[in-house]
């Protein structure tokens, strides 16, 4: 049953659908299931097994790795055996390494309570219970790289690498913990000890070439849309700006590119989307900022990012300072209805995530000139 003309489900161009099929992706899938080969059939004496992955945005690390883990749990599940994965994407969650290893728990060992526990203790606790438990699990940790920038405590990755050391005489139930990150510029704030217990080299993973995303686009269109609706004209169109240097490979900019020129095909009551669909949207919206990273912000978050753009679009300037920025944001705030902020507080992790652009308190501004059209988006957001 298809959805409407143009659309056969557009819930599976969405950031959280996982693919069953990832084209091109086929070899690291492989090279993963192979770093845990042997880890089913005989779990208690597989290593614990560390597995950096590092790349660009959107280019497949966390759609990789989970489907990978996947594998793996059904692996486990054919011997008789448990496997549970626990996947945290540190951007989303942020918060200090408390906050991720009850997290952690939360996925792991629900039945286990965390109150009133040191780190330490909750990471004791947890591998104790999943020994008692009879039951194996997989660490994902995602966005690694913006943990470390953004925090002072780097012992996560300390901690995580050495479960094996907490019971050095007992098996240590966690199989392996995969961090992913997009650069390893992170490693400069990691002390030596750190450093040495992740060791090795990433797995890295590369852009698409153009023909790679149009095989991508491809079967990702086929199950989204109706078929007479999206041509491979469109398709290919598509795989361009995606590889082109502004996008630079970000499928999930690409798929979003493909949801809205479907929108808009489908608002204008038309039964196919054409190269002006696309153009037009790919006009309108910036690769600097997709769905994802939208609903990846919190409140105060999208706040001091409009605080930002009308700050700008008022003063009529490239960079604006501080005390317009706040000004802004106390006004949206009482129009919302919501307690003022601190602006200060959001901009630092704004510029992290590469939105807003600050040289100084009296130099702010934005990265890519149309984020400024986004304010509607985001106000949407704010609204939800
Ligand atoms: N080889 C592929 N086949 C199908 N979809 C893909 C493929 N690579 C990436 N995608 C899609 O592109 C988007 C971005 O991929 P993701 O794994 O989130 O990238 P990254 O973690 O590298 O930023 C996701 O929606 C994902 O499903
Ligand atoms: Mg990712």
């Amino acid at each position: 049953m298809s959805e409407s003309a143009i659309f056969l489900d557009r819930s599976k161009l969405s950031p959280r659908f996982i693919p069953e099929e990832l084209p091109h992706r086929e070899k690291q899938i492989k090279q993963i299931l192979h770093v845990f080969s042997g880890a089913a059939g005989d779990p208690d004496r597989f290593p614990l097994t560390i597995l950096q992955v590092v790349g660009v945005a959107g280019i497949g690390k966390t759609t990789t790795v989970i489907r990978s883990t996947k594998i793996i749990e059904d692996e486990f599940a054919k011997n008789r055996r448990k496997l549970k994965t626990a996947y945290i994407n540190l951007k989303l969650q942020g918060g200090n390494k408390f906050a991720i290893y009850r997290l952690l728990l939360e996925r792991l060992a629900p039945e286990l309570p965390a109150q009133g526990l040191s780190a330490e203790e909750m990471l004791r606790y947890l591998l104790r219970y999943l020994r008692d438990n009879s039951q194996y699990a997989l660490v994902v940790m995602d966005e690694i790289d913006y943990l470390i920038k953004t925090s002072k405590d780097t012992s996560i990755v300390y901690d995580l690498t050495r479960l094996n050391e907490f019971e050095p005489e007992k098996p240590c139930n966690v199989k392996g913990v995969v961090f992913i990150a997009r650069s390893t510029d992170f490693y400069s704030r990691l002390d030596p000890a750190e450093l040495s217990t992740l060791g090795r080299v990433p797995m890295e993973f590369s852009q698409y070439s153009l023909e790679e995303a149009s095989d991508i686009l491809a079967s990702r269109c086929e199950q989204a849309f109706n078929p007479r609706a999206m041509g491979s004209d469109i398709i290919d169109q598509v795989a361009r700006i995606t590889t082109s240097a502004e996008v630079n490979g970000d499928v999930r900019y690409a798929l979003d590119l493909l949801l809205y020129a479907g929108n808009l095909a489908e608002s204008q009551g038309q039964d196919h989307v054409t190269l002006e669909h696309v153009r037009k949207v790919h006009g309108q919206t910036h690769p600097t900022i997709t769905t994802e990273e939208i609903e990846q912000l919190s409140k105060n978050h999208v706040i001091s990012l409009v605080a930002v753009v009308r700050a700008l679009k008022s003063r009529k300037k490239q960079y604006v300072e501080l005390k317009d920025v706040r000004l802004h944001a106390d006004e949206l705030a009482e129009q919302l209805g919501i307690k003022k902020m601190e602006v200060e507080d959001y901009l630092d992790d704004l510029k992290v995530r590469k939105l807003v652009e600050m040289r100084s308190l009296k130099e702010i501004g934005l990265h890519g000139a149309s984020l400024a059209e986004l304010e509607p988006v985001l106000l949407g957001r704010i609204k939800q």
